[in-house]
């Protein structure tokens, strides 16, 4: 039977929101975090406080192997996925060269590959059980080039393209396939990459809370929406690249992510 919600990075930010919003609509929750005592920490005050069903799975989505475990759990065990969530995702900042290769391996390896492989492990599943739902979180930064995050930007890239063409594939079992392409949103994720938020927000963009961005997302949801761009300033911007030139797009996004990333310590 088709109950559970899978959700992959719920310890912060958007994901987090994410769990809060369903945990309290009483939802059925399977959680997927790296950190296993951040994790148990979050299923138990989502228990306490909501009496919401969840089930822990610690998974580092940078390890292949570890994904692994976890698409044949979706593919084969209880309980069935009324929804998968792919939330979990970094960026890095900076020139590409200077980056360490090993982040920027994990990053194509969390923000790609384990999307696209827990997506493959749903889609089966989600046609075997008659139907379905998969969230993928991409990025405004999706819809354009992204100077000094370009690895991060061209990830987010995928995730779109991918989603969308999945969405065309799965249409007729049932299972309905949306990305949510969020703009800048208040959480850990720009400190961890190294990014100074104040100085995006200095710069003139519009910045959400994590709670705002889950509440449109989650409202929109049983529409089965095709792309989910939360706030009409952030669709503006999705949809700027159709109207100036590619050059410019590329020197104007530069500089915004150059002149965001923080100075070394
Ligand atoms: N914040 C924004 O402005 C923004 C804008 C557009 C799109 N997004 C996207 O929204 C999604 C959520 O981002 P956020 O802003 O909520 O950032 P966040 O607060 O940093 O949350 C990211 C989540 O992903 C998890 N994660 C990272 N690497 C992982 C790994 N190797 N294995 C398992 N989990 C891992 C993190 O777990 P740990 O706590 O263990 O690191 C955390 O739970 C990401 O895909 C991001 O690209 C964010």
């Amino acid at each position: 039977m088709s109950t559970h919600t899978l959700i992959t990075g719920p310890t912060s930010g958007i994901g987090l929101a994410l769990a809060e919003a369903l945990a309290a609509r009483g939802e059925p929750l399977l959680l997927v975090a790296r950190r296993a005592d951040a994790l148990a920490a979050l299923a138990a005050d989502l228990r306490q406080r909501h009496g919401a069903e969840v089930i822990e799975h610690a998974c580092d989505l940078a390890d292949a192997a570890q994904v692994e475990l976890l698409a044949q759990r979706i593919e084969r065990q209880a309980p069935g996925l009324k929804l998968l969530i792919n939330n979990a995702g970094f960026a890095t900042c900076g020139a590409f060269d200077e980056q360490d290769w090993r982040s920027e391996l994990d990053l194509l390896q969390v923000n790609v590959v384990s999307l696209a492989r827990l997506c493959h492990a749903a889609a089966r599943r989600m046609k075997a059980d008659g139907g379905g739902q998969i969230l993928n979180v991409s990025s405004v930064s999706g819809f354009m080039p992204g100077p000094w995050m370009s690895n991060y930007a061209a990830s987010k890239a995928y995730v779109l393209h991918f989603s969308e063409g999945l969405r065309e594939e799965l249409a007729g079992h049932k299972v309905g396939v949306s990305v949510l392409c969020p703009g800048t949103t208040r959480s850990p994720f720009f400190g961890k990459a190294g990014i100074n938020l104040d100085k995006i927000e200095a710069g003139g963009a519009p910045v959400m809370t994590p709670e705002a961005v889950a509440r449109i997302t989650l409202a929109a949801l049983p529409r089965n929406p095709a792309i989910i761009v939360p706030r009409w300033i952030n669709r503006v911007l999705a949809v700027s690249p159709r109207f100036g030139p590619r050059s410019l797009l590329r020197k104007v996004v530069g500089r915004l992510y150059r002149d965001a990333a923080a100075p070394a310590a």
